[in-house]
């Protein structure tokens, strides 16, 4: 899979790229990503990829066409680009899966109050957001999404089986997680954990996982 991700602060992205679980995928192959500075597309002596809103209010807006002569060179018939955006597609589970699955994923990070629309309903194939509040930007939204995607990738982690069992695999947040030691503080590790009896811990962990996802988040339980 390879990711191209265009911002206006690829100083803010590299060095989440280069550090643990993405960067070792990086290294290894297993995905491919390029930043692309919007600001090489800039306007003017000052590179300005911003303006004042038509028909008034607060704020500047991102004009189109540093994202669309940026954006448009990378496309390819098996592209898929997505624009980072607070009133997006809310990414879960399901959509990191979805995303998982394409060959090249492009990803644009806007900036300020907002982007001219003409990005989103002409350049770009989806909205994403990763939640109900609002960034300075897109750029970390984008990396949330190049990490969770990542791990969901071939070959990115060390025991792929983990990915069965952790939240939101199956629908349900994972049971807790001890190891040693036994006893830190007094405060034990439940028995059962340290029993042996295989079958008895996977009952202790489904029990656990239910129980957690009712109280936690109900609205992940299906009836
Ligand atoms: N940009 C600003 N806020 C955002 C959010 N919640 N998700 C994705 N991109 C954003």
């Amino acid at each position: 899979m390879h990711i191209d991700l265009v911002t206006i602060f690829p100083e803010l992205v590299h060095p989440h790229l280069e550090a643990s679980l993405l960067g070792k995928a990086i290294q290894n192959g297993s995905i491919s990503v390029r930043v692309h500075d919007l600001r090489e597309k800039g306007r003017g002596k000052h590179r300005s990829v911003d303006d004042a809103p038509f028909g008034g209010g607060a704020g500047m807006v991102m004009r189109p066409e540093p994202i669309f002569e940026t954006v448009e060179p990378l496309k390819r018939a098996e592209s898929y680009t997505v624009l980072l955006s607070p009133r997006g597609t809310l990414f879960r589970h399901e959509v990191a899966q979805r995303l998982s699955r394409l060959d090249h994923l492009i990803l644009v990070c806007g900036r300020y109050e907002g982007v001219d629309e003409r990005v989103a309903e002409h350049l770009c194939d989806e909205e994403v957001s990763i939640g109900d509040f609002v960034l300075a930007g897109g750029e970390i939204a984008a990396l949330v999404i190049v990490e969770a995607v990542t791990r969901l990738l071939p070959g990115v982690l060390g025991n792929p089986t983990s990915l069965h069992s952790e939240s939101h695999a199956a629908g349900a947040l994972e049971y807790p997680q001890y190891t040693r030691p036994a006893e830190y503080r007094g405060w034990s590790v439940p028995d059962v954990l340290l029993s042996g009896d295989h079958a008895e811990v996977a009952r202790w962990r489904r029990e656990r996982s239910e129980e957690l996802t009712a109280t936690r988040r109900p609205d992940l339980v299906q009836e």
